[in-house]
């Protein structure tokens, strides 16, 4: 069997469970894909910690230019996080030849554009399964499953540590303060968690949504983000008795016959007998409207290692089961964006 030879990027919480499950799962993994995925060679911060983790010294490199230089690798996976280093060591890999898969929702709102065009000129692939919504197949069924779609309406839970925090302050269980700590101890939250409670990290995953449903790149200054740390437990409290929950949501929805896309991020009040409503702790869920099937609810564990892990592994099947594709078929307007523009919402 041909093997695909794989370099990681990163050695957290994901990067750590990606490696594991590829070793738990790799005879499943060579039968679904036809091929023996291997992970070659780790980038990580701090070799005593990967030693530790059980992962074998030979693999192992503080610099992540070995592995983008490194002629035996097929793909990297990016998962350190951050924008600046990541856009390096994504450009160089994809200028060195190898295919990408990174989970990093914040590089791709404000880099899509380029990368997407890079890849598309240097005929790589990039994928990005776990940058929106964990372990739920979101991408793949906008750009597959649902692909005979116009899309009317994307709306939904994008943010598990926001969802978490809001779940536990309407149970009573816990303040905003504890549950934001007990969110970064179960691995859901950014490393600065800011980016979650501010909105912006579900605004990230909106500007990538909207530029997969509506082939356009929005910049992330003109989404309306509002986030949750000003939702106060009282506001949450009366909202309970007269029926309604708060939830933070992401909306991405086109207006017939307009060429603005309105792209929303905030605490919204949903009654409790919403479809959404039921969606807690670090679960996200998200609706899509298309026009041919009507609404599709996708649920399921939107953050933490093993949800994002998954992803990840079946964007690296995707791309060792098709090796020779010279693009990224569900990037085909990576050179020629729609005219739409995002909605001005004050
Ligand atoms: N911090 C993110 C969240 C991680 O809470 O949803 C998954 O993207």
């Amino acid at each position: 069997m041909k093997s695909f030879h794989v370099g990681l990027i990163g050695l957290g919480n994901v990067g750590y469970r990606v490696w594991h499950n590829l070793l738990t799962h790799r005879e499943l993994l060579a039968k679904k894909s036809g091929k023996e995925i291997e992970i070659k060679k780790i980038a990580v911060r701090s070799v005593e910690k990967a030693l530790k983790q059980g992962v074998p010294p030979g693999i192992l490199t503080t610099d992540w230019k070995e592995i983008v230089n490194d002629p035996d690798l097929d793909a990297i996976v990016e998962l350190i996080g951050g924008i600046d280093v990541p856009y390096e060591i994504i450009t160089e890999a994809l200028k060195k030849g190898k295919e990408v898969v990174t989970a990093n929702k914040a590089l791709l709102a404000f880099h899509g554009q380029q990368i997407a065009s890079l890849a598309s000129s240097y005929k790589r692939r990039i994928l990005f399964e776990a940058s929106v919504a964990g372990g739920i197949p979101l991408l793949q069924a906008i750009q597959d499953g649902l692909v005979a779609n116009r899309f009317l309406m994307i709306s939904g839970i994008v943010n598990a540590t926001c969802n978490y925090i809001l779940t536990e302050m309407t149970n009573g269980r816990m303040s905003y303060a504890d549950a934001l700590k007990k969110a970064k101890e179960l691995g859901y939250a950014e490393a600065d968690e800011t980016l979650d409670v501010s909105g912006e990290d579900s605004a990230h995953k909106a500007a990538i949504l909207c530029a997969l449903s509506y082939r356009f790149w929005p910049k992330v200054e003109e989404i309306y983000t509002s986030g949750i740390q000003s939702v106060d437990p009282f506001d949450i409290q009366y909202a309970g008795e007269l029926g309604y929950v708060f939830k933070l949501l992401a909306i991405i929805k086109k207006h017939q016959d307009s060429k603005e896309v309105e792209i929303r991020v905030h605490p919204t009040l949903l009654r409790k007998d919403h479809i959404l409503s039921s969606v807690s702790g670090s679960f996200n869920a998200v609706i899509i409207k298309g026009d041919i099937v009507g609404d599709q609810l996708f649920y399921g564990r939107g953050a933490g290692g093993d949800p994002t892990a998954s992803a990840v592994l079946s964007d690296l099947v995707e791309l060792a089961r098709y090796p020779h594709m010279e693009y990224n078929p569900r990037l085909f307007f990576a050179d020629e964006q729609t005219e739409y523009k995002v909605m001005p919402i004050s």
